[in-house]
């Protein structure tokens, strides 16, 4: 069995094979008008061309086949040739009843079990995780979770930035405060201390002061870079107090990303690829891929066709010490070796969209990376504030993921208190659900906008529980799974079915549910998860229509109660299934 325009468009396209057609010409799409069809068919203009007939003589063949076919309620022709097809009650019941017995709802698995990366995360050790890094945490999970949903075995690397100048300027700070410690005894040998001699917090602060004080001096700077380059070549000392601020700063992430429902496969960052550097480099130089300019290492990367200016990539610096483009590079070295992956995507904010054509021209004239392997950089926009600049705190610093999240979970309770949810619930209980809430509204605002556009985040209209929010979401299902208790205390539980009666509202949710397969593949086509997000809340709202027309536990003949039960938990398995697509965890109930 496969997704219900899959069938159709077989069934459609064998008919337009008997004319002499040619057979794509069959596909069949979701109507737009589902006032006046269930299912459309424009293969006719198209066959007009070739056939150098009218599209509405060709419609016309085509439907006088389809009419005779039980499976169509009706086909007509509509405009110039447009054909509209509608399915008979039982048609469609039988297909809701395989959609319901299988697992994946239908879903092609295209990937068969086949190996990518997704890069997305990409937070900076040493610097105070900030929002910037929620949109590429948000996007980049759910990107994954629906390219393993349809068969692959999709890895999340975190990529962490931990091995550029930024470190250099930490390192060289604490230098600068606390000659004293033994990291900085360079005659040092032995082990240094375990215990790490820094907190989060001290991290933290220093960060910032670290930056201001090498960026107003170039003396100072000069300092920051020398001890990156040091770090780079894994001098012995700034190498430990390194890896205690890289351990400190994972810690914290760890929290952070597990709060937010985010999860790595691979903790592996920008310092895992030195290892391959050297060799890599080596390599490059004697295929003549790699040049010297200037005393720098460089691939240049620009084609004869470009409009715009591409500069070299960078490999070494003069003074030795490597890029952002190296450590992608050679990073590209190590998954291929470890994974051979059929795609790398990169969800990672769309200003670094010329790094990564630099990188990706470098992976392919170098042959690190083969072109069966497809490089995508699907690249986000930014979330803004509701000045339409960059997200920020009241007094205009930068927005730490952790106080954001606290700040959805301050206001999700708030909302719970109001509609008086959860009062009798215990304490825990009550903190689950305003966190699940919480996670909703700040997930759902991101997942629900096109990933390219930027968007403005406006807490108190996402954690509303109207409107097009993850909390309504969260809402409608619960409402279904007290539903399914109250039937099930009443003893009433869905049977299995083999025909399901569905008048106009149990139809309009039925064609909903069944078009779940083609979102799935839409979404994992073009790394779009907005595409799942706005089916959710099709489905919920068109759930809500059935729920205020169809009597369901009280007031119904029994066909149309057990079929509507049946209906009701099939909403809430692909509606859960949904929302954990998008990384959304639900509440047994609010
Ligand atoms: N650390 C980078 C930043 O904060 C993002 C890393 C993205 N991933 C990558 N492979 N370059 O901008």
């Amino acid at each position: 069995m496969t997704a219900l325009t899959t069938q159709l468009s077989a069934h459609i396209g064998a008919v337009f094979k008997k004319h002499n057609l040619p057979e794509e010409l069959g596909a069949v799409r979701v109507s737009d008008r589902p006032d006046l069809a269930q299912f459309q068919c424009n293969g006719a203009m198209a066959a007009a061309k070739i056939a150098g007939k009218a599209p509405r003589a060709i419609a016309e063949d085509i439907v006088a086949d389809l009419s005779q076919d039980s499976m169509f309620s009706e086909v007509s022709i509509a405009g110039p040739g447009f054909i509209n097809i509608k399915l008979t009650e039982g048609a469609l019941s039988d297909h809701i009843i395989a959609l319901n017995q299988d697992d994946h709802f239908l879903v092609d698995n295209s990937g068969k079990g086949q190996d990518i990366v997704v890069d997305y995360g990409g937070p900076n050790t040493a610097k105070p995780m900030h929002v910037g890094h929620l949109r590429a945490s948000i996007i980049g999970e759910s990107v994954k979770r629906v390219l393993n949903f349809i068969g692959y075995d999709a890895k999340g690397d975190i990529h962490l930035g931990d091995w550029g100048t930024h470190m250099g300027m930490v390192l060289s700070e604490f230098e600068i405060r606390h000659p004293e410690w033994p990291y900085f005894d360079k005659s040092k040998t032995g082990d240094f201390p375990k215990e790490p001699p820094i907190t989060i917090e001290d991290l933290e602060t220093l960060y910032p002061q670290a930056s201001q004080a090498s960026k107003s001096d170039e003396a100072r700077m000069e300092i920051s870079r020398q001890v990156t380059a040091e770090l780079q070549k894994k001098q012995p000392g700034y190498y430990a107090l390194w890896q205690h601020c890289f351990n400190v700063s994972v810690e914290a992430m760890k929290k952070n990303f597990a709060a937010l429902d985010v999860y790595f496969e691979l903790w592996l960052g920008e310092s895992n690829a030195q290892d391959y550097i050297p060799d890599m480099v080596n390599k490059l130089q004697k295929d003549g891929c790699a040049i010297e300019d200037d005393g720098a290492i460089v691939i240049p990367v620009k084609q004869d066709d470009d409009k715009k200016e591409y500069p070299p990539l960078i490999l070494y610096k003069r003074d030795g010490s490597v890029m952002y483009g190296t450590t992608d590079l050679a990073t590209l070295v190590q998954r291929m070796q470890d994974f051979n992956p059929v795609k790398v995507i990169y969800v990672v904010d769309q200003r670094q969209g010329l790094h990564f054509e630099q990188v990706f021209r470098a992976a392919r004239l170098s042959k690190i990376v083969p072109e069966t392997t497809e490089l995508t950089h699907a690249g986000f926009g930014t979330m803004n504030g509701q000045d339409g600049k960059p997200f920020k705190t009241r007094a205009g610093g930068v927005m730490k993921l952790e106080d954001l999240i606290q700040m959805g979970i301050d206001k999700a309770t708030q909302r719970l208190d109001e509609a008086n949810i959860g009062q009798d619930y215990s304490d825990e209980e009550r903190a689950d659900i305003a966190h699940k809430v919480a996670i909703a509204a700040i997930k759902f605002a991101d997942l629900q906008n096109n990933r390219s556009a930027d968007y403005i985040f406006d807490l108190d209209r996402l954690t509303s529980f109207e409107g097009k929010t993850g909390p309504y979401l969260l809402y409608q299902a619960v409402r279904i799974k007290s539903l399914l208790k109250k039937a099930a205390d009443q003893d009433l539980k869905p049977a299995q079915l083999n025909k399901l009666a569905l008048g106009e509202h149990e139809t309009n949710l039925a064609l909903i549910l069944a078009d779940f397969p083609n979102v799935v593949d839409l979404a994992a086509r073009n790394y779009t998860p907005h595409v799942l997000a706005d089916y959710a809340f099709k489905l919920a709202q068109s759930f809500s229509s059935f729920y205020s027309h169809c009597p369901i536990l009280s007031g119904a003949e029994a066909e149309a109660q057990q079929s509507r039960l049946f209906l009701c938990a099939l909403t809430l398995r692909i509606l859960e299934q949904t929302l954990e697509l998008l990384g959304i965890p639900t509440p047994e109930r609010m």
